[in-house]
C-alpha cells in the first residue's frame, strides 16, 4: 500500500449572520453577563436562520476552505461532516453537501462524536490520505446546536452556538500528522446527551414535546471535570505518540466549550495563555465546528508559520476525547496556499 504524507492544503469557516448576545439573553430568563462571561468566557454566538441547515453552513465553510487552498469543487475525494445536528437522521449531511458543492459521485459520510468530532474526523481523514485512498479529502465541522437547546433552561442556553470550519486535507511529501490520541466511555452516555428521538426512546411523544426532552440535555459540573482531566491525558497522550513535549507545541487549538476549562488544563499542562487560542467569546460552544474556526481565524490572521507544532484537543458527548498533533506545513501566504 502507499505510504505518503498528509497536509492541511486550506481551512476556512462560515458562521451564520444573526448574533445573539448575553443581553439578549438576560431579556430571555434569569441571568447575567456578568454570570456568563465569568463562568463561560462566552459574550455572543451565531444562531442559524430557519431556512439555514446545516449543510448549508457546512457549504459556506467548504467553499472557504476550497479558496483557501486555491482549488475547485471537483479537485476532493471525499467528504466527511463531522455533525450531531445533521439535516435529517438520515441521509448524511455529508452526501448533501456534495450535491450543494456540485460533485455528485463524490463520496461522503458523517461522523457523530459530538464536540470530538473534528479531532475524530482529522484522524480517520488523515489515515485514509496517507493510505493512498484518496488524494484529498474536505473534512468539515459543522453544527447547528440553537435547533436541540431549550431556551427556558439557563444552565444549558447560554452555551450552544452555530457555525462550521472545514479543511481540505491532501497527500504530501512531507507528513504533518505527528500523532494521535482518541477515547470514548459510553458507561455513562446520558451525562451530555439528546434524551428523546433515537432509539433509546421511542416513539417521542406529545409529552416529550411538551416537555421539552428533545433538547440538550447535561450534567454540567460532572462533564467540566471530565473535560479538564481529559484534556490534559488526550494532550500528553498526542504528543507522548509524537514523540513531543508541551513545551514544542507553538498553538494549541483547543475545542471551545469553557474558557476555564481551556484555562486550567493550560496550567496543568504548563502551557502558557499566549500559546492557547480561544475564540469562545465570539462563537460559544459550536461542537465539531469549534477547533477548525479557531484554526480558520488563526490562520487568517497570519499567526501560522510553517513549521509551527499544533496540538488540537477536543472532548465532549460520549463522553468522548481526543487530541491530534500537527506540524504546519505552508504554502504561500498567511501559511496556507496563496
Ligand atoms: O462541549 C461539550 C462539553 N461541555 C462542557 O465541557 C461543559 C462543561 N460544563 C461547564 O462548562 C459548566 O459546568 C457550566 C458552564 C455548564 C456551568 O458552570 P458551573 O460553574 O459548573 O455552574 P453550576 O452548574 O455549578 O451552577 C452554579 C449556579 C447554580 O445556582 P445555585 O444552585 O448555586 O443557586 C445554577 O443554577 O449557577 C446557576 N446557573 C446560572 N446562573 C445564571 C446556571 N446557569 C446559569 C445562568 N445564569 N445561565
Amino acid at each position: 500500500m502507499n505510504q505518503t504524507g498528509v497536509r492541511i492544503a486550506g481551512v476556512g469557516h462560515y458562521v451564520p449572520k444573526r448574533v445573539l448576545t448575553n443581553s439578549d439573553l438576560e431579556q430571555m430568563f434569569d441571568t447575567s453577563d456578568e454570570w456568563i462571561t465569568t463562568r463561560t468566557g462566552m459574550k455572543e454566538r451565531h444562531i442559524a436562520a430557519p431556512d439555514e441547515p446545516t449543510s448549508d453552513v457546512a457549504l459556506g465553510a467548504a467553499r472557504a476552505a476550497l479558496a483557501n487552498a486555491g482549488l475547485e469543487p471537483s479537485a476532493i475525494g471525499c467528504i466527511i461532516v463531522a455533525t450531531v445536528t445533521p439535516d435529517y437522521a438520515f441521509p448524511a449531511t455529508a452526501c448533501i453537501v456534495g450535491a450543494k458543492l456540485g460533485i455528485q459521485g463524490v463520496p461522503g459520510f458523517d461522523m457523530e462524536i459530538a464536540c470530538s468530532g473534528f479531532i475524530y474526523g482529522l484522524t480517520v481523514a488523515s489515515s485514509m490520505i496517507r493510505t493512498g485512498v484518496f488524494k484529498r479529502i474536505l473534512l468539515i465541522g459543522a453544527e447547528e446546536l440553537s435547533r436541540l437547546v431549550n431556551y427556558d433552561d439557563r444552565n444549558t442556553a447560554v452555551l450552544f452556538g452555530d457555525g462550521a470550519g472545514a479543511v481540505v486535507l491532501e497527500a504530501a511529501e512531507r507528513d504533518s500528522y505527528l500523532g494521535s490520541e482518541l477515547g470514548a466511555d459510553g458507561t455513562n452516555p446520558t451525562d451530555l446527551y439528546l434524551p428523546v428521538g433515537g432509539t433509546g426512546a421511542l416513539p417521542i411523544t406529545a409529552e416529550d414535546i411538551a416537555a421539552k426532552r428533545n433538547t440538550i440535555t447535561m450534567n454540567g459540573r460532572e462533564v467540566f471535570r471530565f473535560a479538564v482531566t481529559k484534556m490534559i491525558a488526550a494532550t500528553t497522550h498526542a504528543l507522548d505518540s509524537a514523540g513531543l513535549t508541551p513545551n514544542d507545541i507553538t498553538w494549541v487549538i483547543p475545542h471551545q466549550a469553557n474558557k476555564r476549562i481551556i484555562e486550567a488544563a493550560a496550567k496543568r499542562l504548563d502551557i502558557g495563555p499566549e500559546r492557547v487560542i480561544i475564540n469562545i467569546e465570539r462563537y460559544g460552544n459550536t461542537s465539531a465546528a469549534s477547533i477548525p474556526i479557531a484554526l480558520s481565524e488563526t490562520a487568517a490572521a497570519g499567526k501560522l508559520k510553517d513549521g509551527d507544532v499544533l496540538l488540537f484537543v477536543g472532548f465532549g458527548g460520549g463522553l468522548s476525547w481526543g487530541a491530534v498533533a500537527w506540524r504546519w506545513s505552508a504554502n504561500g501566504k498567511n501559511g496556507t496556499r496563496a
